[in-house]
């Protein structure tokens, strides 16, 4: 059984716009899915449907096999947990620590629980030393961690992530993407996440859902996906900057094999041309 489905899945907004037409998605346990698409391509209008925020206009949404019901929608959000692409939506509290807390309180966790949660959650998320400090008058980046750490800290099956590397610098980019796969990894979670940045996909999904205009057009593997420029330009977006390149070399004689990930263009490239790979000095 799949952890979230949808089925005919559509959605439209009051005053008739359409965003979500009849997507048929799923996410079995343990995925790292990325979906991407341009700008108003319904990637969070999509989301928003995971956990009941919003109601299908028809078609459904099964978690665990089961649609969302008054009844279950409580559980939902325990099992669903999602970040949204704005932060200032999902942070209210005077302190970042109160903020993360506020999940594991409304969970009815005994404090001392809430306490080990909150602590486990900002150590993940890079940041303790902010525990203290105004939510509202952190940096952008700064904001968009304690909003991912108010999430972990519900301890989800699931997570959602709605842009999660918008507004990060370069390190913390790094830092998401390291933190994603040690999510999955580590504690077997299931993380969904969208983005328009293609060069962070390859290093954490697994399956890749390509959206536009509120219908999917392509999904498959991250090698599946980006062997379709063409699919890709159409769309408004492009094939990251690695395989790119490979491509390119291979266009212009220069044999090297296709590769997605930092580490693979660097084994690719080293195994070509010296023959044996060996522990490089590139930073
Ligand atoms: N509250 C709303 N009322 C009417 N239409 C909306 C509303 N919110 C979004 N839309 C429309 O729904 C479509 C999908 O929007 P959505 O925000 O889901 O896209 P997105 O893929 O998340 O885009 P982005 O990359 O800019 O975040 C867009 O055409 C948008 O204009
Ligand atoms: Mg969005």
């Amino acid at each position: 059984m799949h952890l979230i489905e949808t089925r005919d899945l559509t959605y439209t907004y009051p005053g008739n716009v359409t965003a979500l037409h009849s997507l048929n998605f799923v996410a079995p346990r343990n995925a790292r899915i990325a979906v991407i698409g341009s700008n108003g391509a319904g990637k969070s209008t999509l989301f928003k449907c995971f956990n009941g925020i919003f109601k299908p206009s028809s078609g459904s949404v099964l978690i665990r096999g089961e649609p969302i019901t008054k009844e279950n929608i409580r559980e939902v959000r325990k099992f669903v947990g999602i970040v949204f692409q704005n932060a200032d939506d999902q942070i209210f509290s005077p302190t970042v620590e109160q903020d993360v807390a506020f999940g594991p309180t409304n969970l009815g966790l005994d404090e001392k629980t809430i306490h080990h949660r909150v602590h486990e959650a900002l150590k993940l998320v890079g940041i303790e030393d902010l525990a203290h400090r105004v939510p509202h008058h952190l940096s952008g980046g700064e904001k968009k961690r304690v909003a991912i750490a108010g999430i972990i800290a519900m301890e989800p099956e699931v997570l959602v992530l709605d842009e999660p590397t918008a507004g990060l610098d370069p390190k913390g980019v790094h830092d998401l993407v390291e933190f994603i796969n040690s999510l999955s990894k580590t504690y077997g979670m299931t993380v969904i996440f969208s983005t328009h940045d293609v060069s962070m996909v390859a290093e954490v999904a697994d399956y890749v859902y390509v959206m536009n205009k509120g219908r999917f057009v392509a999904e498959g593997s991250v090698e599946e996906i980006f062997l379709q420029p063409d699919m890709l330009r159409s769309v408004r977006l492009d094939v990251p900057v690695l395989p790119k390149l490979i491509r390119s070399l291979n266009t212009h004689g220069v044999p090297v094999p296709m590769a997605y990930t930092y580490e693979d263009v660097e084994r690719a490239l080293i195994t070509t041309y010296n023959g044996v790979p060996q522990d490089s000095n590139i930073p």
